[in-house]
């Protein structure tokens, strides 16, 4: 099956194999008029019409672009994608003044979640996660990461990780899953927190690796929740089993997080709010992608991460959406990049690699996925825009018109196509 994508006003995508930093953050090729050849899952040829033409028989189907602008689909590498229950009470009350750790002492926050999908069916979640994947892929995601991390028991983490699976089975977007048991200390062990530790190392490690049911971990350190010690040892215990690194690393305060994502050589560090200067160097040195999550900031109204100072120092940085009930409850990595502009000062080129290699490169899959070149895998988003700078300049509304997984539409015209 061949497919040709032509009658772009432009192809825009960065180039290579691995994340950019400084100021290959915002290298971004724009090809007037290219357009992008698919054979089977992959890109067969990226450039211009009258080259293909001369190069290529016709392909088995067209998908008209006119107009419109071509960017590699997205990937979002930071997600709590299977939860169930909302908290949207907590949406009014945190406007009202009360603050997120208040709501959290108040039994509100990630326990509340915690006991609403300790309550679902995995069938329930199952059915939650394909909703929340349809608006990520008609948001122009293609690749996302999604965590466990609602459970905090080994039943729990397994249910929502084989829910996962299960959805991935079922639907185009390509989920990475990831193991966080390290995602709070869960009600039953708040006064033993090594206790919980060694329960994870223990029992519920060896279940989700037994099961092959994740290809990474990620524990969120953080005062009050784990230690940096306490997450150096279940990090060290992940690492037996083969598991990618993540972090969700000096969010609320300096604890040194960044420091220890890049001592565990971890592939990425999330959050990142109050990273030090020397956290940031060492990020740099070790090639740990920095994921930046604005619709945090934004939603609870607090600062945003440090953007140019990482990108000053030579970090790869990523955005994702964190989408989860409490901190970030949103799909669209369009809005994203919009927040990172608005917020956090990226612009908006460097957005674009931030939502496509970058995030690849934070989930390891930059050799195949996050740019449009012959050879990687034919994830692809036509956008009803000139240029990609629309994506940011144009926001709070969805530009997606179509969307390729894999050299397959499965969003024509704005709604999902054999989905
Ligand atoms: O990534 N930082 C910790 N965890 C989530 C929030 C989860 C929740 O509030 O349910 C986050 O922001
Ligand atoms: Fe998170």
């Amino acid at each position: 099956m061949t497919l040709l994508v032509s009658g772009a006003s432009a192809v825009a995508t960065p180039r290579g194999r691995g994340p950019l930093a400084g100021a290959g953050q915002g290298a971004v090729a724009v090809l007037p008029g290219a357009v992008v050849r698919c054979e089977g899952e992959r890109i067969a040829f990226v450039g211009d019409a009258a080259e293909h033409d001369r190069r290529f028989p016709p392909a088995d189907d067209v998908l008209d672009a006119r107009g419109g602008t071509v960017v590699p689909g997205f990937v979002d590498p930071h997600t709590h994608l299977p939860f169930a229950g909302y908290r949207e009470g907590e949406f009014d009350r945190r406007l009202a003044g009360e603050s997120y750790a208040q709501i959290a002492a108040a039994g509100g926050g990630i326990v509340a979640t915690v006991a609403a999908t300790r309550a679902a069916t995995e069938d329930e979640l199952v059915e939650l996660t394909l909703r929340r994947l349809d608006r990520q892929l008609l948001h122009g995601t293609t690749t996302t990461e999604a965590k466990s991390g609602y459970g905090l028991e080994r039943e729990g983490e397994l249910k929502q990780l084989r829910a996962l699976r299960a959805t991935a089975r079922r639907h185009p977007v390509e989920v990475a899953a990831t193991a966080m048991p390290g995602h709070e200390v869960p009600p039953e062990w708040r006064h033993d927190g090594d206790g919980y530790v060694e329960l994870v190392r223990r029992d519920i490690h060896p279940a989700i690796a037994a099961e092959g049911l994740a290809e990474a971990v990620d524990v969120f350190c953080e005062q009050g929740v784990f230690s940096p010690d306490q997450t150096r040892r279940l990090l060290a215990d992940a690492k037996r089993y083969g598991w990618r690194i993540h972090l969700h690393a000096d969010e609320l305060s300096p604890l040194g997080g960044a420091e220890l994502a890049a001592e565990l050589g971890a592939s990425s560090a999330s959050h990142l709010l109050h990273a030090s200067d020397a956290g940031i160097a060492a990020l740099a040195a070790a090639g740990v992608v920095a994921v930046v999550l604005p619709g945090v900031s934004f939603f609870l109204r607090e600062r945003y991460a440090p953007v140019r100072r990482l990108i000053e120092a030579g970090v790869p940085v990523a955005l994702a959406t964190d989408c989860n009930p409490g901190s970030s409850h949103t799909e669209s990595m369009p809005m994203i990049m919009a927040l990172a502009c608005l917020g956090a000062g990226m612009r908006s080129d460097e957005t674009l690699v931030a939502a496509t290699l970058n995030a690849a490169a934070a989930l390891g899959r930059a050799d195949r996925l996050g740019s449009l070149e012959a050879g990687k895998q034919a994830d692809l988003v036509v956008l009803d825009a000139p240029s990609a700078a629309h994506l940011v300049y144009h926001f709070g509304v969805n530009l997606v018109r179509h969307v390729v997984k894999a050299g397959r539409v499965v969003v024509r015209d704005g709604r999902l196509h054999d989905v």
